[in-house]
């Protein structure tokens, strides 16, 4: 995710212009703060109402912004927020300027004022790419540490068929997040995550479970894979699906199963995420038939399962860090402080079945953070991709400051 990052996109005079738009709103999905400047060229491609109304701010295209009062645009101010200013598209006019610092626009004043990286993506017909002078200006921006995201070849405005195609937006975002993502602690880093229910057998077509969606640990396992760790999530049933397909996904039934699971991979793994909800009982026999209605009651007779999470405590070894999550439904702290010394976490996620949108079936979740030394911080109710946001952030932190 790219929350608090701001990007700051120039928009250049070409027909590829109508794709910033949807540059605009891949950045927005990925949470990045956005502005647009743009040359007076590209707004005969694109309005910059479009791309105020996407960006939720006002594009920035002329010096000075109200020649009745001298009101000016401050490009030094503009350069100076973003995080990262992406040129999308990039014509060959503008990539000229860029090189010889031509500021006679408010974009190649901006990006003379700039510090941040900045990103490039061309996009011109294939004979003005290929032309000595495009190739040199692109050269010297390279050695100046610019990154070029080079276009594809395909059909062209002209009719012309070669390369010169400005690179998809979803692309153009996916290198940004990565160019951020590279300097995540978690690059590389072995993540175990368990999650879901587990569903815990009375017959071939009963089982004792619970509420749990498995969302939770579908979204620890993409928030982390986009940090850049290799992830594996081993999950009860649910009909959740990651969206990273680099995740590596362990599908289970019963907690005997996912402890099982856990057994063979626990050792090897820098972080253990435990979100799972696992019945902490399971019928001491399963039925081999489908038990028939017969007496007036039934009694099944449950039997404790394996505390996994517990195991990967007492198996925990230096270097390793453990989180483990409580649904409480009374004296939260208290038994969440407890439940951390107990499992030798680093870091319990407490959620109180109190809260008011908090807990099963919700999009949202309110928490807190328990650490050794009665050390606790509380959340708002949030979204529960902020939530897994906020605990996947706190683990970057202790790890960094470890
Ligand atoms: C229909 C049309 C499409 C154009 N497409 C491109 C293009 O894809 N790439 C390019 O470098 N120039 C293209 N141009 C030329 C630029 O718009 C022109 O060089 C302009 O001065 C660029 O100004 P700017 O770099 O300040 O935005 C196109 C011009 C027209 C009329």
């Amino acid at each position: 995710m790219l929350s608090g990052k701001k990007i700051l996109i120039g928009v250049t005079g070409s027909i590829a212009a109508y794709k910033t738009a949807y540059l605009i709103r891949e950045l927005i999905k990925l949470e990045a703060e956005v502005k647009v400047v743009m040359t007076k060229a590209s707004s005969d491609f694109i309005s910059p109402l479009t791309l105020s109304t996407l960006s939720k701010n006002p594009v920035a295209i002329d010096f000075v912004k109200d020649e009745e009062t001298g009101e000016w645009e401050n490009h030094v101010e503009l350069g100076l927020w973003a995080d990262l200013f992406v040129i999308a598209p990039a014509s060959a006019n503008s990539l000229s300027k860029l090189v010889s610092g031509n500021a006679d626009n408010l974009l190649i004043a901006t990006y003379l004022s700039a510090k941040c990286p900045v990103f490039i993506a061309p996009a011109m017909d294939l004979d003005m790419f290929k032309h000595f002078s495009t190739k040199e200006n692109l050269e010297k921006l390279v050695a100046k540490g610019v990154h070029i995201i080079e276009p594809t070849s395909g059909e062209l405005a002209s009719g012309l068929e070669g390369k010169g195609r400005m690179e998809e937006p979803q692309v153009i975002a996916q290198k940004i997040h990565e160019f951020f993502m590279k300097d995540s602690v978690l690059r590389g880093k072995k993540v175990l995550i368990t999650g879901g229910p587990t569903y815990e057998a009375i017959d071939p077509v009963r089982f004792v479970g619970n509420h749990s969606s498995g969302k939770t640990g579908v979204l620890l396992a993409d928030e982390c894979a986009k940090r850049g760790a290799e992830v594996i999530l081993i999950t009860g049933p649910t009909n959740k699906k990651v969206k990273d397909p680099n995740i590596t996904v362990v599908r289970v039934h019963s907690a005997e199963d996912m402890m099982r699971e856990v057994e063979k991979v626990w050792a090897a793994q820098d972080i253990g995420i435990f979100s799972a909800a696992v019945s902490d009982y399971r019928p001491e026999v399963a039925a081999g038939e489908k038990i028939k209605k017969t007496d007036d009651s039934l009694t099944i007779k449950l039997v404790k399962n394996p505390d996994i999470l517990m195991w990967a405590g007492q198996h925990k070894k230096s270097g390793q860090y453990l989180v483990g999550f409580a649904l409480e439904t009374e004296n939260e702290e208290v038994n969440g402080f407890k439940k951390l010394e107990k499992k030798n976490l680093d870091l319990l996620v407490l959620n109180s079945l109190r809260d008011e949108g908090a807990g099963f079936g919700h999009d949202t979740n309110k928490v807190s953070f328990l650490k050794k030394g009665n050390n606790i911080q509380s959340f708002e109710l949030k979204e529960k991709t902020e939530v897994m946001r906020d605990i996947v952030n706190e683990i970057e932190a202790d790890l960094k400051s470890a």
